[in-house]
């Protein structure tokens, strides 16, 4: 059965939750292989919303495995929260649904203290974090001082970690950042012992969980966090996140080779949003732009932020696509686009030294940059009842297929409301002759 990896292909926030949980019920397993609680799921079943931070999407279907991998960081209060927030609403959420990794490393206090306090002594130029531990936990865990799972549910060999941690922590923040922020509350270690205590039942070698399941022929769907634009390698550095959320990365941070995935599915919204700063190049500064933020609801799903809004940008679809093997793309939110009259895309960049191909990865070059737009007519009518391709309005149409050859990539899915009945399938990445 085939496996199928769902990545963003912008700057997150894409509706990734969504094509996810319409997906899981063609897979047995659903594995979150990297980022942490910055993300934001947020899904629409039978009328109630969840948003899910670090639980799998899939945990919403009753009978699938949910996975979080060795390349996730894990927030263990998030972790426990949100475990009991999805309980109370009748989901369940016991160590035979939810398993984590034993070497995911643990966001402890310290980490959100760092976060926020390195914001702050940046000044003007913040990257806009979402405060949540992230980059210093990924820190600690390539300066190899990291707790990870298995280490926090080891109670003595977890409080020598954290105390030595602690001590260097608390210099750093207070002579280099000079910070008062504390680093430790009332308490703190006394509730970290417990959620480990909690936690514990959930440990589990996720490798070897879903080399077993692919052998005994069940497919996988491996959950990407963020968007291509948003990876440290191969995002707008230093604008980014501290994970690779490319399709590679669901190897690396789930433990699995490559050859394993047989379909990467890229999901992308109908025009572009970013959240947090950092350059983007079709961004809207007009009523237009604002008017896509508020058709769209365009909040972040985390922190609330108002995101950004622009065109579609044919660059950085070129780059997801290469970036990540694209298969096919899921466009999202194509309905938000209705009663615009008419609809840019970009179709490249120029600059001093004429058309730019491919991304610069120098900051300031990409900060030169200016967009080349292609203008296509709009549609007047709503389209969330559409339920077939030929169903859209043909101004509709047309812009999808110039989509699919502007990018080379193929148009498997397009959604056109939050609901999972608003989606147009043209073709089902699970089916063995979607799979490249
Ligand atoms: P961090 O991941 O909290 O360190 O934030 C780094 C950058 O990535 C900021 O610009 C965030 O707004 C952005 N970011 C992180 N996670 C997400 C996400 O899930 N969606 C959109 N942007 C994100």
């Amino acid at each position: 059965m085939p496996n199928v990896a769902v990545v963003g292909t912008q700057w997150g926030d894409e509706g990734k939750g969504k094509i996810v949980d319409l997906l899981t019920e063609y897979a047995d397993l659903i594995v979150r292989f990297q980022g942490g609680n910055n993300a934001g799921h947020t899904l629409l079943v039978q009328n109630e919303k969840y948003i899910l931070h670090l639980v799998p999407s899939g945990i919403l279907y009753p009978e699938k495995l949910c996975l979080i991998g060795n390349g996730v960081v894990v927030d263990p209060q998030v972790l426990k929260n949100e475990i009991s927030g999805l309980r109370e609403r009748g989901i369940e959420v016991t160590p035979s649904r939810l398993r984590v990794s034993a070497r995911a490393h643990m966001i402890m206090p310290y980490h959100k203290a760092l976060d926020i306090a390195r914001e702050e002594a940046r000044g003007r130029v913040k990257i806009g974090t979402t405060g949540r531990g992230i980059g210093p936990c990924y820190e600690d865990k390539v300066g190899r001082r990291g707790i990870r799972l298995i280490d926090f549910i080891d109670r003595q060999g977890f409080m020598k970690r954290y105390l030595a941690n602690l001590s260097e922590k608390e210099k750093y923040l207070r002579y280099v950042l000079g910070s008062d922020l504390p680093l430790e509350a009332e308490g703190e270690r006394e509730t970290l012992i417990e959620l480990s205590r909690e936690l514990a039942p959930y440990v589990s070698n996720v490798s070897v969980e879903i080399q077993k399941a692919v052998d005994s022929g069940r497919s996988v769907l491996f959950e990407g966090a963020q968007g291509t634009q948003l990876d440290i390698d191969h995002g707008t550095y230093p604008y980014v996140t501290s994970s690779n959320p490319v399709a590679g990365s669901a190897c690396s941070g789930a433990g699995v080779g490559p050859r394993i995935l047989d379909c990467v599915l890229g999901v992308v919204k109908a025009y572009t949003t970013r959240v947090g700063a950092g350059v983007f190049p079709t961004e809207l500064q007009d009523e237009t732009g604002t008017y896509l933020q508020e058709k769209g609801a365009e909040f972040g799903s985390t922190t609330g932020r108002k995101r950004r809004c622009g065109w579609q940008d044919m660059v950085v679809l070129r780059e997801a696509a290469r970036l990540n093997s694209l298969s096919g793309l899921a466009i999202t939110k194509l309905d938000v686009l209705s009663g615009l009259d008419t609809i840019r895309i970009c179709t490249g960049y120029e600059n001093d030294e004429g058309l730019q191909e491919a991304m610069p990865p120098s900051l300031e070059e990409l900060e030169k940059c200016r967009p080349i737009y292609e203008d296509l007519p709009g549609w007047s009518q709503p389209i969330g009842e559409a339920r077939s391709f030929s169903e859209l309005p043909m101004n509709a149409q047309d812009y999808l297929h110039r989509i699919e050859a502007l990018s080379g990539v193929p148009i498997y899915l397009i959604s056109v409301g939050p609901s999972r009945e608003q989606t147009i399938t043209e073709r089902n990445p699970f089916d063995s002759d979607s799979t490249t």
